[in-house]
C-alpha cells in the first residue's frame, strides 16, 4: 500500500498567510500541519509515500519535510504543474503509484483519529474505494455524500448549492488502482478541474465495491483563519505536553501543559496551558494565556495573548490584549497610545501600530 499526500496549490483562502508559504505548512501547536498527515501515515504503517508539490510552494515544502527518514518513511515529491484538481493530482502520481492500492490524504487536512482501521477494513472487505465522512455545518463548502436507509452510499456531490445531506467527504480516501481507469474517463467540473469526487461516484455507477466510514472525533480543514485557531485549540487540548526546554525565572509561573523551547526566556511573566511557546523566544512582562501558539524567535513584552496563533519571528509590544488572532511571519504588533482588544489577521511581514 503507498500513500499520495496532495500538498499542492496555493493557499488562497489563507492569504495574506500563505502569500510567501504554503498552507501545508501553516503551524499548528508550532508544527506543520503536514507533518500531522505523514506522522499518521507512518503510524499505519505506510512507508513508500508519493508528495503531491506545486511549482509555488513545492521547494518550501522540499526544505521543510525533507526526504522523510525522520519519520522512517521514503518521500518522492511529484511536480503538479498546474492545480488542476485532485484527481488531476492523482493522474499526475501514475507513475509514482503505478498498480498499487493507495490512501491518498489532502496536506492540509487534520484529523484527530489514526487511519489503521482504514486500511483494516478496505483490506478485509476488499475494496475499490473507501471514503470517510463526517457531518458538516457548511455542506456546500465540501464534497457531500448521500446514503440511504441500509447505509449504501448512494451519490456523491462536489460542493453542491442544495446539499442533499450535511455528511461532507473528510480528505482521506483509500483507493485500489482502479481508481485510474474513472479518473481518464472524467472532463473537468463546473470549476475547471478534475475532481475525486466524480470519479468516485464513477465508481459507483459501475457497481465497484465503495465502502464508507464515518470519522469519530474531529477534523479540520485548516483552509481558513477561524479553523486553524480552532485547529491550534484542538490540537494543544488533545496532545499538548508539558515540556520545558527554555528558562523561566524566579517571577514567572508556568501552569499546565505548555511546551517551551530551548533558548526561550520567560521573564516575570504568567503562561497558561494548554499552549506552545517555540525556541529562542522571549516572553517578559506578559500574560500568555490558553490555546496559544508562539513561533520560534518571537517576542512579547508587556502584553497578554489568548487563542491566537503567531508564526516566527513576531514581535508584540505593549499590546493591552490580543485575542482571536492568527499573525504571520516577522509581523510586529505594539502599541503607542492606548486602546481596545484587536481582532487579527495578519500577513507575513505585516506591522500594526496604533
Ligand atoms: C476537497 C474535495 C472535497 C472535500 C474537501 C475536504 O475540496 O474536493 O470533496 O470535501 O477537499 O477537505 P477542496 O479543498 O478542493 O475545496
Amino acid at each position: 500500500m503507498k500513500g499520495l499526500i496532495l500538498s499542492g496549490g496555493k493557499g488562497t483562502r489563507l492569504r495574506p498567510l500563505t502569500h510567501t508559504g504554503a498552507k501545508q505548512l501553516v503551524p499548528v501547536a508550532n508544527k506543520p500541519i503536514l507533518h500531522y498527515v505523514i506522522e499518521n501515515m507512518a503510524k499505519a504503517g505506510l512507508q513508500d509515500l508519493g508528495v503531491i508539490i506545486s511549482p509555488e510552494t513545492g521547494e518550501s515544502i522540499k526544505e521543510e519535510v525533507g526526504d522523510g527518514s525522520r519519520w522512517g518513511v521514503e518521500l518522492t515529491y511529484i511536480l503538479q504543474a498546474e492545480p488542476g484538481g485532485l484527481a488531476h493530482a492523482v493522474k499526475t502520481a501514475r507513475g509514482f503509484l503505478q498498480d498499487s492500492p493507495f490512501v491518498m490524504y489532502l496536506g492540509d487536512n487534520l484529523i484527530g483519529s489514526g487511519i489503521n482501521h482504514l486500511l483494516d477494513s478496505f483490506r478485509q472487505d476488499a475494496l475499490d474505494a473507501l471514503i470517510l465522512l463526517k457531518e458538516v455545518e457548511n455542506p456546500s463548502q465540501f464534497g457531500i455524500a448521500e446514503v440511504d436507509g441500509q447505509g449504501r452510499l448512494v451519490r456523491l456531490v462536489e460542493k453542491p448549492k442544495e446539499p442533499p445531506t450535511n455528511l461532507a467527504l473528510v480528505g482521506v480516501y483509500l483507493f485500489s488502482p482502479c481508481i485510474h481507469q474513472a479518473i481518464d474517463k472524467l472532463s473537468p467540473s463546473w470549476r475547471g478541474e478534475l475532481e475525486i469526487t466524480d470519479a468516485i461516484q464513477m465508481l459507483l455507477d459501475e457497481g465497484k465495491r465503495v465502502g464508507w466510514q464515518s470519522l469519530e472525533g474531529w477534523w479540520l480543514d485548516t483552509g481558513k483563519k477561524d479553523d486553524l485557531l480552532t485547529a491550534n485549540t484542538m490540537v494543544l487540548d488533545s496532545w499538548g505536553q508539558r515540556e520545558i526546554l527554555g528558562e523561566v525565572d524566579a517571577a514567572s509561573q508556568v501552569s499546565g501543559r505548555v511546551s517551551i523551547g530551548a533558548g526561550t526566556q520567560i521573564i516575570n511573566s504568567k503562561i497558561r496551558g494548554p499552549g506552545a511557546i517555540g525556541a529562542h523566544c522571549l516572553i517578559k512582562d506578559s500574560f500568555v494565556g490558553p490555546f496559544t501558539s508562539i513561533g520560534d524567535h518571537s517576542r512579547v513584552e508587556g502584553s497578554v495573548i489568548e487563542h491566537s496563533v503567531l508564526l516566527s519571528g513576531v514581535t508584540v509590544f505593549q499590546v493591552d490584549r490580543l485575542e482571536d488572532s492568527l499573525i504571520g511571519r516577522y509581523a510586529r504588533v505594539s502599541r503607542h497610545n492606548r486602546h481596545r482588544s484587536l481582532q487579527l489577521l495578519l500577513g507575513d511581514d505585516a506591522v500594526v501600530e496604533f
